[in-house]
């Protein structure tokens, strides 16, 4: 059985005391109702990383970052190493955002590097992958999602591969209020275990969490979750309101 996982995306939102507040929130309610069926998982902004650390049950909840450098330390002025990271007690690290592509001109190399970076410091990448709108629209699509698996993340050795999370996320579906359906979801998610098992073997490829990220809700959580290769989601703008995002986490 693969882990059930949900972690909210905070991006660059919350101030310090209102992110410590939504941290809070989720926690009490993770913790009153026992959840722990879930890995639940939140990714603040680094300046509150240390912060929402110290004030969550580790029981319940993990904390992820949401990006960091492919260089080990040094002259790298504003950069944030995954051993800073590691060093706060953070466990996971989102890598290859579909913003990060965008606007900071991440590619498969640079995020293959970024990967390395956080399993060598014993820390879970939560590897995102997603095509346009326009790549999907031409037909491109599985086309795109294989070569961002493979050439960031098939040189990995096995021992290391096992631990990594994918996430897929439809870069028409973040944050536009347009979801994929659950049959899309479902289409792509095997597809991308069916990469996996051709490079890895059916055991490993069946143990590895593709979690489904792309304007996932309340509202179609349920639908989502319930496909056999969808294992949770990576949640954006339903990860700032605290009551959302729980019911997203309670809808296995
Ligand atoms: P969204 O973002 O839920 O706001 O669409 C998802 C993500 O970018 O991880």
């Amino acid at each position: 059985m693969r882990n059930k996982i949900v972690a909210g995306n905070w991006k660059m939102n919350t101030n310090l005391s209102s992110g410590i507040e939504l941290a809070k929130e989720v926690n009490n309610l993770v913790v009153n109702n026992n959840i722990k069926n879930v890995k639940v998982i939140l990714s603040p902004p680094f300046t509150h990383l240390s912060d929402i650390n110290n004030i969550i049950n580790k029981e319940y909840i993990s904390i992820s970052a949401q990006n960091c450098s492919y260089e080990t330390k040094g002259a790298f002025t504003g950069e944030i190493s995954a051993e800073m990271i590691k060093s706060i007690g953070a466990e996971y690290i989102i890598i290859g955002h579909s913003e990060r592509r965008a606007y900071f001109k991440e590619n498969n190399q640079v995020l293959n590097k970024k990967v390395k970076k956080v399993l060598e410091n014993n820390l879970i990448p939560i590897y995102c992958c997603g095509e346009t709108l326009e790549e999907r629209e031409k037909g491109k699509l599985f086309e795109i999602i294989k070569n961002q698996i493979i050439e960031a993340l098939f040189d990995l050795p096995e021992e290391d591969f096992k631990k990594v999370i994918i996430a897929y996320e439809p870069v028409w579906a973040i944050g536009t209020g347009i979801t994929a359906t659950s049959e899309q979801a479902q289409e792509m998610h095997l597809f991308i275990r069916n990469e996996l098992i051709g490079k890895f073997g059916k055991a490993i490829a069946d143990s590895i969490p593709i979690l489904y990220g792309g304007s996932c809700k309340p509202s179609n959580a349920k639908e989502l979750f319930a496909n056999p290769d969808v294992d949770g989601g990576l949640i954006g703008g339903a990860a700032l309101n605290a009551e959302d995002f729980y019911k997203i986490i309670t809808s296995f």
